[in-house]
Order: C-alpha cells, then structure tokens, then sequence
C-alpha cells in the first residue's frame, strides 16, 4: 500500500537497510529475521550446516516459538521444553563466541544494543564493533534487536548509530505504531536478495492504517531536537540516578543511556515499583532486583527531576537495612 511504501522508503533511507518486511509485534519480527539467516546461510553456500542462530545471556526477543529459545529467562522457557532446534544462547564473552563460531554452522547471531529485560545492559561501543568484526570473520549475519532500545530511545534513531556499525538485518516493533500492533524487519541487500516471494509472509502486516501512524511516529522520533533532548536529558537522568544511589545507600548499580536506565536495588526490585505506583511513579522491573526506568522520550527535565524525587522517596520508604529500631 501507500503509506507501506512511504514507511519503508523513510527507514531505509534513514538507516544501512535495502529492504524492509512489516509484521504485527517484536517477537514476529524477530522470527521473521531468523527465517531470513537461514535463507541467506543457504544461499550464500553454507547449504543446510549452516543454520544455527545464537542469541546472548541476558537477551530477550520474544515468546514464540523460534524466539523462545533465544529468550535466557528460565521461567519463561521450562515449561515449553523442548524448545525450537538451532537456536541456543551463549554467553556475552566475546571469546566465547568465537568458539562458538569456529565450526562455520552459525547463521547469525541476534543481540539488543541495549539489553532491556535482561537488566538494561548497555552493549557499548566496543564490544558491538567486535562483535561485527565476528560475525564477518566466521560468515554470520548480525541481526539487532532494537525493539526495545531503538526508534530514539538511546538519544540516536538507531541505537547502532552510535557504535558506528552496521547490522545485517535490523528489528523493530514497540514504540513504532504509538502502541498499534506493527513490527519490521529491516535488512540488506544481500539478505533481501536470498529471500523469494512466498518465503515469508503476513496478512496485516504493513496495512495503511497502521503505516500511516507508523510513518507520523518515525517522523516525529527522527526528529534531531528530539533526540538531542533525549541525549542531554538522558545524561542528567544517568547522574540524578548515581546521586540517588549515592544518597540512599539503596542502590547497587545504576546503568543506562538515554531514556533507558536500569537501577539494581538491595531489596526485592518489584517492592519498589509498589511503593513508587503508590506515589505516582510508573516503573518497571527487569529482573529481580533492577529496576527500568523507560520515561516517554518527550519527558521534560522538570518531570524527570520530579519522577527521580518519587523515586528516591520509594526507595527511602523500604524497610531498614541496618535493622534494629521499629523496623
Ligand atoms: C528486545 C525485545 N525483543 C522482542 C520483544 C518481543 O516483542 P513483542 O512483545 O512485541 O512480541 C521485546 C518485548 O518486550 C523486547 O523487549
């Protein structure tokens, strides 16, 4: 349709894509991508050894079926053993991963710039440029998740941007319709290329409804101002957030970039997020003790001071630690 075309034409241009499939949520985005490693593997002379897809600790891309095993929360996979075949997760040492490599049967690894369930851990600069160096090296494809961190969150409209790399293939989803079911699929010419008519497919996917909204959000997200905003402001989240923790003796780490910060707590992280709901403070957990931080990108720093404020009262409200007294 139009407004697919229209939506399609903005993200490549805006980014290393030449192609660009549209699904209905991140997780379909993501199986999608892994449908199109293994297309490309084949076709790029791998045949059928080279298959596997390898994601990395702490990573979350969804809850189907293929997505599943490339999602490390044991709660989330026991119960649904066994899990799909040739999907597993590897640690986030690089080392490791060449190993894991080195036999030539990887398709693609998959990782977030920014892992948000997993406990907002910031992949920097550094390990995504030798990751990208990997993946070339052992003939594997690296497909970014950017479902949670991209589309402006970390203050670039790809989080990649900042790592002055490029992926393979690219997914999106969340914030993309302003809460309308729509994911995509960004990828390569040389991806685009392994992929046929009928290989892959949907029956909303890209409808011009939803790409209509779709192309106002980016628009708007690809805003420079907004993003600037999202940068500065994000930095003096980042050091509001060490000054809580600095203060309140509550805190062990505070990480993050942009307008995605991960707090890890003492206590249990989702008795926090109670008492901060309880003052007006919408939070929420990314494990057991870290709490995420995910402010609407159009947050103003009044807000976020007042926010950080309900924050620091939230946690000063726990029980105390050193014992003794009412308790
Ligand atoms: C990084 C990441 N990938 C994939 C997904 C799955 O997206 P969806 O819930 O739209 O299937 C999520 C959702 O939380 C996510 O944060």
């Amino acid at each position: 349709t139009e407004p697919g075309e229209a939506l399609a034409r903005f993200l490549v241009e805006r980014s290393f894509a030449s192609a660009v499939f549209f699904c209905n949520s991140g997780a379909e985005a993501n199986e999608g991508a892994f449908k199109m490693a293994r297309k490309w593997a084949r076709a790029a002379g791998g045949g059928e050894g080279r298959h596997e897809i390898l994601s990395l600790r702490g990573a979350f891309h969804g809850r189907l079926f293929g997505t599943l095993a490339a999602t490390d929360r044991p709660a989330y996979r026991l119960p649904f053993r066994p899990l799909a075949g040739g999907v597993s997760v590897v640690e986030r040492d690089l080392d490791d991963l060449a190993t894991a490599m080195a036999a030539g049967t990887v398709a693609a690894v998959i990782a977030e710039p920014v892992q948000g369930e997993g406990g907002v851990r910031v992949l920097d600069a550094g390990y995504l440029r030798e990751l990208r160096a990997l993946t070339r090296e052992h003939g594997a494809l690296l497909i970014l998740d950017e479902i949670q961190c991209g589309m402006g969150r970390t203050g670039s409209f790809f989080a990649y941007e900042q790592a002055g790399i490029e992926p393979d293939l690219l997914t999106l989803a969340k914030p993309m319709a302003g809460g309308l079911p729509m994911g995509a699929i960004l990828m390569s010419a040389e991806v685009a290329a392994a992929m046929a008519p009928g290989d892959h497919g949907t029956t909303f996917g890209g409808g011009p409804f939803v790409a209509s909204v779709a192309l106002h959000v980016a628009e708007r997200l690809a805003d420079p101002a907004l993003l600037a905003h999202v940068r500065e402001n994000g930095a003096w989240l980042g050091e509001a957030l060490a000054g809580v923790a600095r203060r309140t003796g509550r805190v062990r780490a505070v990480r993050g970039v942009g307008y995605m910060w991960g707090v890890d707590t003492h206590e249990k992280a989702g008795d926090v997020v109670a008492r901060a709901l309880d003052a007006g403070l919408l939070l929420v957990t990314a494990g057991d003790h870290t709490l995420r931080l995910l402010p609407p990108l159009v947050t103003t720093r009044a807000d976020l001071a007042r926010g950080v404020g309900l924050l620091e009262a939230a946690l000063e409200g726990a029980p105390s630690i050193r014992g003794g007294g009412e308790g």
